[in-house]
């Protein structure tokens, strides 16, 4: 099977030398990466900035920010057997990136938001898609009903939560426990562990649930 992987954050211009980003360290979509390919699966890693080795046999896209990683990913897509997004993409991005770096004493900047492409929605609205489409939801609070949420509105076959208000967890830890939801209806639980061996048992389900679909 090909699989397409997205790992790690993204970074947000806001100047030169400044931008907007998040504590994602790439360490669960690497590990993802390396369980693929030991289960003999062809991987496509499109990967934000992280301080990580790239995964050998894996062919690694570097992208820097959400709109490079949507590019990437649709780029890619056709390809894929199977997409997993567990990538810490930004929900915001500067509207208008300074050309020169802002200089302090013009005052404070003001920083206008807008929001970024969403690409785990823009995969879920494929008419007639063929692969095997799961998304990650990072929450820190109504766990269940939010990835339930996410799974729908983005019209995932499986949603893998994780909270990441436990800094024990989630974010840039070695470890993680996640919870999957999916589209029919199912609810697995994987307690906490070393982030490779819960990759490992999520490419395993991940394949049983498209063998049964
Ligand atoms: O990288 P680590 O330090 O190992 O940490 C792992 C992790 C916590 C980053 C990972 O397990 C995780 O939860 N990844 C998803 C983080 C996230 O952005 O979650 P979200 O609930 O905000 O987004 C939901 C889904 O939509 C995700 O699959 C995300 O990749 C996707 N998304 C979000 C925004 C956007 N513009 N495009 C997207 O595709």
């Amino acid at each position: 099977m090909k699989i397409l992987l997205t790992a790690g954050p993204t970074r947000e211009a806001i100047d030169p030398v400044r931008y907007i980003s998040n504590r994602s360290s790439g360490k669960m979509g690497y590990a993802l990466a390396e369980a693929a390919l030991a289960a003999g699966h062809e991987v496509i890693l499109i990967s934000g900035p992280v301080a990580l080795r790239p995964p050998a046999g894996a062919t690694v896209v570097n992208v820097t920010s959400a709109d490079e990683m949507y590019d990437a990913v649709h780029a890619r897509i056709r390809e894929a057997d199977m997409a997993i997004l567990a990538a810490a993409v930004a929900d915001f991005k500067p509207a208008a990136e300074a050309n020169r770096k802002l200089k302090k004493d013009r005052g404070i900047p003001e920083i206008r938001l807008v929001p970024t492409r969403d690409i785990l929605a823009s995969l879920g609205a494929i008419p007639n898609r063929t692969f095997f489409l799961v998304g990650f939801a990072a929450e820190t609070d109504e766990i269940a009903a939010n990835a339930v949420n996410k799974l729908s509105r983005k019209r995932c076959d499986v949603i893998v939560a994780n909270d990441v208000s436990d800094s024990k967890i989630g974010f840039e830890s070695d470890e993680n426990a996640v919870t999957l939801y999916t589209k029919s209806g199912e609810i697995i639980v994987l307690p906490r562990a070393k982030k490779e061996d819960l990759a490992r048992d999520l490419i395993r389900i991940f394949c049983n649930l498209i063998e049964n679909r």
